[in-house]
């Protein structure tokens, strides 16, 4: 690598067994603990090309530079990576010993070009346009403005990412994850005989809803977003329905409670409050449906042709993918 600060080798360029000594943006990360109960790393790098995972094991017996490392990492800022990439289970992987030294500190921001490391799956799609006319499928006038209104209120719903890791978790995410649960828990309404009786308003304005805590859980850092503190500390539903709370007082006390009740309980048997109604249920099934798939598909795409895995790191379960 020179000193420049330029990229010469891209994520997808990068071969079984090949000495990697180049720039990538961190993506996220984790701490974690081997058998012996000592540290290492498992981060996400990635560049224009795509997303490689990393491993800092440090050097034996350095624990504490493991430790000390971790707690400087910055997710959106880039890093020289020294280590050796491997086929692991079928995905490509970096194991960085010695090269742990380099991530003391980011490289400068300055000399470096965005356009090598900034990338989104959803770039181009028009999440805005598709969330907005769905919002416009509202009949009741008041509901369809509060959702309107809301969603504009809110810093960066556009662009956000939806979650940390797992799914979506890319510049869109959020809202292409919101339009996905929209219109997956809209079909459902519609394909369903439980429909004819349920609130169908409710049920697009739920689903539109359902995650906007998330926009609170996230800033933007670098080049990429780092979760805020309230992500852990508060948490995204009970961060969705405070925001929402003060628009509800405008419909009536029911629906202003079913609306509330549909945030509050979106991940269903997982979460603090069960669905208690056909429409919450919707919306939890079709929030469960997108982030699934998600998880599948992308822990799929992390597979060579013809291999599979025990545990995808996404979805947590075999993955297989076909020639
Ligand atoms: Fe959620
Ligand atoms: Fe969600």
């Amino acid at each position: 690598m020179n000193d420049r600060c330029v990229k010469q080798k891209f994520a997808a360029e990068i071969t079984d067994g090949e000495k990697v000594d180049d720039l990538f943006l961190l993506k996220i990360f984790e701490v974690k603990q081997k058998k012996d109960g000592s540290p290492y790393v498992r981060a996400e790098i990635g560049d224009v090309t795509g997303t490689l995972s990393c491993f800092l094991w440090g050097v034996q017996g350095c624990a504490d530079q493991v430790t000390e490392t971790a707690s400087s990492l910055q997710v959106g800022a880039v890093y020289r990576v020294r280590g050796n990439a491997k086929t692991y289970n079928g995905s490509m992987q970096v194991s960085v010993n010695e090269g742990i030294a380099d991530f003391a500190e980011p490289v400068p921001s300055t000399p470096l070009d965005p356009e090598d490391y900034l990338t989104s799956p959803v770039k181009g799609l028009d999440l805005k346009g598709g969330i907005f006319r769905m919002a416009n499928e509202i009949s009741d006038p008041e509901l369809r403005h509060l959702v309107l209104e809301a969603i504009s209120s809110v810093d960066g719903f556009f662009i956000k990412p939806a979650a940390k890791g797992r799914h979506h978790e890319y510049r869109g995410g959020l809202a292409e994850h919101t339009l996905e649960t929209a219109r997956i828990a809209l079909a459902a309404c519609d394909a369903t005989r439980v429909g004819i009786d349920a609130d169908r308003d409710l049920v697009i304005a739920g689903a539109l809803l359902h995650d906007i805590g998330k926009a609170f859980c996230f800033e933007e850092q670098g080049l990429g977003f780092a979760a805020r503190p309230e992500y852990d500390l508060i948490g995204h539903v009970t961060l969705g329905v405070s925001y929402i709370a003060p628009f509800a007082k405008r419909l009536p006390p029911e629906k202003a409670a079913h609306l509330l009740h549909i945030l509050q309980s979106h991940h269903g048997p997982h979460g603090e409050v069960p669905c208690q109604t056909p429409e919450a249920w919707m919306v939890h099934l079709a929030d469960l449906t997108s982030a699934t798939l998600r998880e599948a598909a992308d822990d799929q795409a992390d597979l060579a042709p013809g291999t599979g895995k025990r545990n995808g790191w996404r979805a947590g379960g075999p993955v297989w993918r076909f020639e």
